[in-house]
């Protein structure tokens, strides 16, 4: 089957036939429709989110189960599925305290970039290549583990649903999940790509009823308007503290939501909260990088909250997600801008870089 192979970073991916070992116990193998294009992917992809390789990218996928290894009991062949990237276990500390996304046995996807169990099925000439969380779904084909599909209405587009694997995930489960954010409250959502515009989306599902949509580019300012801000500020012309002051009784916002992943826009949405106000981080950044926080304002109690997958619990909140889609609360068509084939991986990326699409999906 084919699939995209990222061979050493910041070259582009190779679109190349690979071999995909057969699902082994509690795994099940999915014919991958549709996969969304994510800024995560394209941090693999330069090293900003460092992993082993060669490996096969690719995290915000759906599609059809093929064939179920043994001791398979939540899926069959012909299920329609959306891939969730937190394929938890249900029994270590985390998944007890309801904190699925965190669970531990499931970290060892991330971590080892491999399978549960720490072994690859992607393989080429019969050499492993790694998997990206546990799916590695820039590709025809994916073995996946089990708790990692969630069922889906065979009616719903699989081309669309996608989306929810990950941007829409993260993105509306920060605002509902690690948020809570309360009806009434202000918001503040700095980077509005496929990520953030997604926080926009949760917050106006939560009730919020001031939204502020930031980012560089005036483009991505007219999407956060579609998708729900109520107000939109751009830092190159607007100093943005002093805006979103303005915007929230002189205040400061409720919630600050950093989408991008730098240190400097998590100081940038710490200093837009109100006093006791709370940021949440959900930008995946380097290692490297380091937040810096003056310690007097702890006194103001602010709080700063990471946010990992949305807190998605992910057999309940994927669901719900599909019939917010079904009943019009959530916009996902208008969300993809743009469509590609697999061997334009490479295309998509760098409008992905150029800030050209809200989203763009790779159709298989
Ligand atoms: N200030 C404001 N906006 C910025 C800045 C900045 N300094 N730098 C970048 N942006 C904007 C870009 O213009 C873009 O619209 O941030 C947005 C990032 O969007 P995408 O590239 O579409 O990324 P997305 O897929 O939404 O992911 C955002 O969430 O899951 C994580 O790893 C992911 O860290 C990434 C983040
Ligand atoms: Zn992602
Ligand atoms: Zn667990």
């Amino acid at each position: 089957m084919k699939a995209a192979v990222l061979y050493e970073v910041d070259t582009p991916l190779k679109v190349e036939d690979v071999d995909l070992d057969s699902p082994k116990s509690g795994e099940v193998r999915v014919r991958i429709v549709a996969n969304g294009v994510c800024h995560s992917d394209y941090s693999i992809i330069h090293g900003v989110l460092r992993s082993p390789l060669p490996m096969v990218p690719g995290h915000e996928g759906a599609g059809i189960v093929e064939e179920v290894g043994p001791n398979v009991s939540l899926v069959k062949p012909g299920d329609h599925v959306v891939l969730s990237l937190a394929p938890y276990c249900g029994h270590c500390y985390y998944c007890a305290i309801g904190k699925q996304n965190l669970c531990v046995n499931m970290f060892q996807t991330m971590v080892k970039a491999a399978m549960i169990d720490g072994t690859c099925r992607l393989k080429k000439n019969g050499k492993d290549i790694h998997h990206m969380a546990g799916i590695s779904s820039f590709a025809e084909q994916a073995v996946v583990a089990e708790q990692a599909c969630i069922k889906v209405p065979d009616e719903v587009p699989l081309d669309v649903v996608c989306l929810i694997g990950c941007g829409v995930m993260t993105g509306v489960g920060a605002a509902m999940n690690t948020a809570q954010v309360e009806p009434g409250s202000s918001a503040v959502v700095i980077g509005c790509g496929g990520v953030g515009l997604n926080v926009i989306q949760g917050c106006v599902l939560a009730g919020a009823s001031t939204i502020i949509g930031v980012d560089l580019l005036d483009n991505k300012l007219d999407y956060a308007l579609q998708f729900g801000a109520t107000h939109t500020i751009n830092p190159s012309r607007d100093e943005l503290v002093r805006s979103v002051r303005k915007l929230t009784g002189g205040r400061g916002a409720d919630y600050a939501f950093e989408v991008i992943g730098l240190s400097r826009t998590v100081e940038q949405a710490y200093a837009c909260t109100r006093q006791a106000g709370t940021t949440i981080v959900v930008g995946a950044g380097s290692r490297r990088d380091t937040v810096s926080i003056p310690m007097g304002t702890f006194l103001t109690e602010k709080i700063i909250k990471g946010s990992g997958y949305g807190s998605a619990r992910p057999h309940l909140d994927m669901p719900r997600l599909v019939e917010h889609y079904r009943n019009g609360r959530l916009k996902l068509d208008e969300m993809i801008t743009r469509t590609y084939a697999l061997e334009e991986v490479n295309e998509a990326m760098t409008a992905l870089e150029k800030g050209e699409v809200a989203r763009s999906v790779v159709v298989m």
